[in-house]
């Protein structure tokens, strides 16, 4: 017999059932509690609140374990390159090479952005986020793509998640081109993806960049560790955002937007932030450590998070990469040294032992993305390109779910009570 849980409100005994997951986690089905009893759920910041079943990433927060499609991220991290973990996410399997060869010619062709697209660059005042020109522009990019997005035909579902994944990178280059005053660069089909990125950065018309292979490798990395991460923010704004029918574009557009805030994505630059602040002060990390602990409104930015409560397999390895990338370019950041020590004095600290507080992906991510010279604003723009594929895979995934409802939680209303309109020479 299937397992059930059972609830007794008012009299009333409901036998909920319970869904159990492939890799063994367990959720109440509530989906009939409220015609049955008139109750909803509470849960506000969703902790307890399994919002869909998925079959694209798994994380277990207490083992520090995070799988794409089954496949450990030390593994992918290790072997893979960016665009196979993209295609990976996207359609479930690694490419063959024939299916990566075609992933990265669809790639090529649609590097470019409209022309007309390059005008609206314009429009931005200087000193502009680079998040908030993501976001427009991506969106605006949605107005030039076909109306009609087919989830269920592979070959058109590749066709329009390559035209994102490549326009995004155009225009997250061009972004960073315009607010400095250089000229936008081309992209070039010579070059692999991140290569590619990373000639649109920093060429200039007199001097073309010539990525070194382990800032290329680098890179390549830090946008596999990003690819996905199950329910975050971000992903569950996509995922919200898809629920109405809405574009790729618009989807990714609002999640671009989720993604900015300095508790998500904005985090990595936070970090940078703070121990730029920790050198100029002239204040010790212990004492910096002891204000985290005592106001409330300062928080140790690049620690803590939702689903892992002993280590961020992430943090791990780009800690190592950190290291490693820094020791092969023979580049000494006091930023390095300065983290390693803030996290060495944290991980004692009982406040941070007792609330499971670990660094997390955004902690040393900073650091690896300075040695490879991206500007700190550019870092969530970073985080936004290696997120795509994870995005573009849950558009998909809520579009090909059958009978798929549009999302909309519930509430417990405390406002006040109904009360009749007083006309204002009586307020
Ligand atoms: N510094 C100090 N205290 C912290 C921190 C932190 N970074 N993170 C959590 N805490 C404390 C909370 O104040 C709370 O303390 P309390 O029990 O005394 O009230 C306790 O730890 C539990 O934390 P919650 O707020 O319940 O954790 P939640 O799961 O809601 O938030 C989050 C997770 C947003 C990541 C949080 O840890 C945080 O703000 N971290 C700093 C920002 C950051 O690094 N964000 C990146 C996350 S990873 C990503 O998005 C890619």
């Amino acid at each position: 017999m299937a397992e059930t849980a059972t609830l007794t409100f008012n009299g009333t005994t409901l036998e909920l059932p319970i869904v159990t997951g492939t890799e063994g986690e367990r959720a109440i089905d509530i989906r009939h509690l409220r015609n049955a009893t008139g109750l909803i759920t509470l849960d506000s910041g969703y902790g307890n609140t399994g919002a869909t079943e998925s079959s694209i990433t798994f994380i277990d927060g207490e083992k520090g374990i995070l799988r794409y499609r089954g496949y450990p991220i030390e593994q992918l991290a290790e072997h893979a390159r960016f665009t196979e973990v993209a295609y990976l996410l996207m359609f479930g399997d690694l490419p063959t090479e024939t299916q990566h060869t075609e992933f990265r010619r669809q790639l090529s062709e649609n590097q470019f952005m409209h022309e007309a697209l390059t005008h609206h660059f314009d429009g931005f005042p200087e000193n502009a986020p680079p998040m908030a020109i993501l976001s427009a522009m991506v969106s605006a990019a949605g107005c030039f793509e076909p109306a009609l997005a087919r989830a269920d035909d592979d070959d058109h579902f590749l066709e329009l998640a390559a035209r994102l994944m490549s326009k995004v990178r155009t225009i997250a280059s061009a972004s960073y081109c315009k607010s400095i005053g250089h000229p936008i660069n081309y992209p070039r089909s010579d070059l692999r993806y991140t290569a590619n990125f990373l000639h649109m950065m920093f060429s200039l018309p007199f001097r073309p960049y010539e990525p070194h292979p382990v800032v290329v490798d680098a890179l390549d990395k830090l946008l596999i560790l990003h690819a996905d991460h199950e329910q975050n923010c971000s992903t569950s704004t996509v995922r919200m955002v898809c629920s109405s029918r809405a574009s790729m574009s618009a989807a990714v557009s609002a999640g671009i937007n989720a993604l900015w805030g300095p508790l998500h994505g904005g985090a990595n630059a936070a970090v940078i932030d703070m121990l730029e602040k920790i050198r100029r002060s002239g204040e010790s990390i212990k004492t910096y450590v002891e204000r985290v602990k005592t106001d409330p409104n300062t928080k140790l930015m690049g620690f803590g998070h939702r689903v892992y409560k002993n280590f961020d397999p992430r943090a791990k390895i780009i800690k190592e990469a950190c290291d490693s990338v820094l020791q092969k370019l023979g580049i000494q950041d006091p930023m390095l040294d300065m983290a390693m020590e803030l996290e060495a004095v944290a991980l004692q600290d009982d406040f941070f032992v007792e609330r499971k507080l670990y660094p997390n992906v955004d902690f040393y991510s900073g650091i690896i993305m300075r040695a490879i010279g991206i500007p700190t604003n550019m870092f969530t723009v970073m985080f936004a390109i290696g997120r795509l594929p994870g995005w573009i895979a849950h558009w998909r995934e809520v579009r090909m779910a059958a009978g798929g409802r549009i999302d909309r939680p519930r509430q417990v209303y405390q406002g006040p009570v109904a009360r009749d309109f007083v006309p204002v020479e009586n307020r």
